[in-house]
C-alpha cells in the first residue's frame, strides 16, 4: 500500500483459499459496498478490499480478457466494468502498450490496481513544497509489479507507471469517489501541478 508520502508499506496477505463456487462480480460488489458504507479510512479500506480483489481474480478467469487492445496513439485503453451513477466505486480494466509512461498523478480517491498481465514500474513520489514551488515533488521509490501483485493507493498518494516488457501490461483497477479539483498531475521538472 502506497501512503500520502509515499511510503510503501507491504501488507500481510493470508494464504488464498479459493471458494468452492466461483466468487461472482456481485458478491464482489455487494461485499465492497458493505465496507464502503462502515469503513471510512482510506487504508483500513484498503486492507480489507484486498483480500477480495484476490479472491475475485483468481476466481474468474473471465476477466483477464475483459481489456480492448491500446492503440499505439495514445498507447492506453481503459475498459469500465462497472460505472454506476452514485455507487461509491467504479471499476476499469486498463491496458498499456510496453514503452508509455503515465503522466505522475494522485487519483484524489482510493485506488487498488491488481496486475493481470505484463510487467509496470510504480515511480512514488511525495510532495516537498517551498514557498517558490508550492507543488514540488520527489521521488521517493519505485517497484516493478507483475501479474498477481496488487497495490493500494490513498487519495494523495502520488506515482507514475511504465509498462515494461514486449507485451501490454493489463490491470484490473477499483477507484473510489474521485474529488476532481484534488486530482493533480505533477511536473517534476517545473514543479507545476493541473488538475486533470
Ligand atoms: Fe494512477
Amino acid at each position: 500500500m502506497v501512503k500520502n508520502d509515499g511510503d510503501c508499506v507491504v501488507l500481510n496477505s493470508e494464504e488464498l483459499t479459493l471458494p468452492e463456487k466461483p466468487y461472482r462480480l456481485y458478491r464482489f460488489l455487494t461485499e465492497l459496498e458493505d465496507i464502503l458504507e462502515t469503513i471510512t479510512d482510506d487504508c483500513l479500506r484498503i486492507q480489507q478490499i484486498m483480500p477480495l480483489v484476490r479472491k475475485l481474480l483468481a476466481s474468474s478467469y473471465w476477466l483477464q480478457m475483459e481489456f480492448s487492445a491500446p492503440p499505439t496513439d495514445p498507447g492506453w485503453s481503459v475498459e469500465f466494468l462497472y460505472d454506476e451513477y452514485e455507487f461509491p466505486l467504479t471499476i476499469q480494466m486498463v491496458a498499456w502498450l510496453p514503452g508509455n509512461i503515465s503522466p505522475i498523478h494522485n487519483h484524489a480517491t482510493w485506488g487498488i490496481v491488481a496486475v493481470v498481465g505484463g510487467e509496470e514500474k510504480n515511480k512514488f513520489w511525495r510532495r516537498v513544497p517551498t514557498l517558490e514551488y508550492p507543488n514540488r515533488i520527489e521521488c521517493v521509490g519505485e517497484k516493478i509489479l507483475v501479474p498477481g501483485d496488487i497495490i493500494g493507493f490513498t487519495s494523495d498518494a502520488i506515482h507514475c507507471i511504465e509498462a515494461l516488457g514486449n507485451e501490454p501490461v493489463v490491470t484490473f483497477n477499483l477507484y473510489g469517489v474521485t474529488t476532481y479539483h484534488k486530482r493533480w498531475e505533477f511536473d517534476s521538472v517545473t514543479h507545476q501541478a493541473k488538475n486533470f
